[in-house]
């Protein structure tokens, strides 16, 4: 099974990440965890590309070329021979991400992302994606709190991510067989309790 964890920015993606494998592995699965954009030893060099605060006249098609190079590796080398050994995937971040990204937040077109993902993944879809909802404003405010790397997508206008924002919930609900929408503005116990939940009824535990 392949998990994706999507959301804005300060979503608490990464730290809920962590708890859902171990609740994952309780069940007698084998997990594996990985990011985007990175992953590999190559994606994790165009992750320094992307993120580089230098970088400041990248275009976003430059962008999209770029998160999809590093998520071609990931799949071909890391999350397709995982799954194949039927081991749970969890990824933080995939395909729709660019789309919210790329797509509602610079407004490229949808459908020529949609192409050019299906290149990159050779159409591996996730069977399951969680959207970690959080207020735009209080995701930018845990995120510079938090005293992690900033990098140059943070550094985009409030406006940019509140697009993303409302990207993701037109993706949801147009798909809302593969997503599931969890309040993150929640506490992170309460966030962690509602993603096992939704995970617990797709997963039986099989010891
Ligand atoms: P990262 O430091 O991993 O932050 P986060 O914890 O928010 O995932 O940075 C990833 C950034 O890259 C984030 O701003 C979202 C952005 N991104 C895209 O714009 N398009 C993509 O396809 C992906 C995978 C990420």
């Amino acid at each position: 099974m392949f998990i994706t964890l999507e959301g804005p920015e300060g979503s608490g993606k990464s730290h809920q990440i962590s708890g859902l494998a171990d609740f994952v592995r309780e069940r007698g699965y084998e997990v594996l965890t990985t990011r985007e954009p990175g992953g590999t030893a190559i994606g994790d060099q165009v992750r320094q590309v992307i993120m580089n605060m230098k970088n400041t006249e990248m275009d976003p098609r430059t962008e999209v070329l770029l998160f999809c190079s590093a998520r071609a590796q990931l799949v071909d080398q890391v999350i397709r021979p995982a799954l194949s050994r039927n081991v749970v995937v969890l990824s933080d971040r995939y395909g729709d991400s660019t789309l919210a990204y790329q797509g509602y937040g610079h407004g490229l077109d949808l459908e020529a992302l949609r192409l050019i993902l299906g290149f990159a993944t050779g159409g591996l879809k996730p069977d399951l994606t969680l959207l970690l909802d959080v207020d735009v404003v209080e995701g930018l405010r845990r995120r510079r709190q938090s005293g992690g790397e900033w990098n140059r997508l943070d550094a985009y206008e409030v406006q940019f991510h509140q697009r993303v924002r409302n990207g993701y919930h037109e993706l949801a609900g147009s798909e809302p067989e593969r997503w599931r929408v969890i309040d993150a503005n929640a506490s992170p116990e309460m966030v962690q309790s509602n993603i096992r939940q939704v995970v617990g009824q797709r997963l039986v535990p099989i010891k």
